[in-house]
């Protein structure tokens, strides 16, 4: 039986990394023990093309390198990690995957959405997320949360309306897959975020 494919997804400050947490104890009291990984990143090659895409030194990063490079992190990934793991029936949990390149290149950069749909396609055969949880957020809201951590890398020094294309587009996204999305308004305290999680994954893993 073929594994199931979540994926977490968020704007700056969103609270990614606790819930994402949060979201593998949910899934490991159903019985079910994800395999934990992000995006870029994944692999060893994918965190070296990671670091080449967050270091602020490479300021130069045409838009159409950032794309490819997002990418071939993700062809890797696929190949090395997520297939086998969902062909041998685990589940996957990736902190991030090809809706951030929508929100990010997409609507960030500006990158038309046809050259994104080709490199899916072609890089994805057909591979999409059973579920996508979206952590939403007013970018103000998120951008003071981000803004009390440490150094910025190249993203998180974009600025307000960068953050704005990329809420709009994340929302583009899940108006455009309703029955993948679920979105969760996490401009509330830590708690009512993790309740409203926990219920949407009761609810989702119900229906299976
Ligand atoms: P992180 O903050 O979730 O660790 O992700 C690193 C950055 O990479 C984040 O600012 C969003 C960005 N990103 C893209 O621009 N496009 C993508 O396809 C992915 C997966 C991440």
């Amino acid at each position: 039986m073929k594994g199931c494919f979540i994926t977490l997804e968020g704007g700056e400050g969103a609270g990614k990394s606790s819930n994402l947490e949060f979201v593998r104890r949910c899934l490991e009291r159903h019985g079910k023990r994800p395999v934990v990984t992000r995006e870029p990143g994944g692999t060893p090659l994918g965190e070296t093309i990671r670091e080449l895409l967050l270091d602020r030194g490479n300021s130069a990063i045409a838009d159409d390198t950032e794309l490819l490079l997002m990418f071939a992190a993700r062809a890797q990934h696929i190949a090395q990690l997520i297939h086998p793991a969902l062909e041998r029936g685990q589940w996957v949990l990736c902190d991030r995957f090809t809706d951030a390149t929508y929100a990010y290149q997409g609507g960030g950069r500006g990158v038309p959405r046809g050259r994104i749909a080709a490199l899916e396609s072609w890089v994805q055969q057909g591979l999409e997320p059973d579920l996508t949880l979206l952590l939403d957020l007013p970018v103000e809201q998120g951008m003071a949360r981000a803004g009390r951590r440490s150094a910025p890398d190249r993203f998180e020094r974009e600025r307000t309306e960068f953050f704005e294309r990329v809420r709009a587009a994340y929302l583009e996204q899940a108006r455009r897959y309703p029955r993948r999305f679920r979105v969760i308004d996490a401009s509330r305290p830590l708690e009512q975020v993790q309740r409203s999680l926990a219920m949407v994954l009761e609810e989702w893993l119900a229906q299976r």
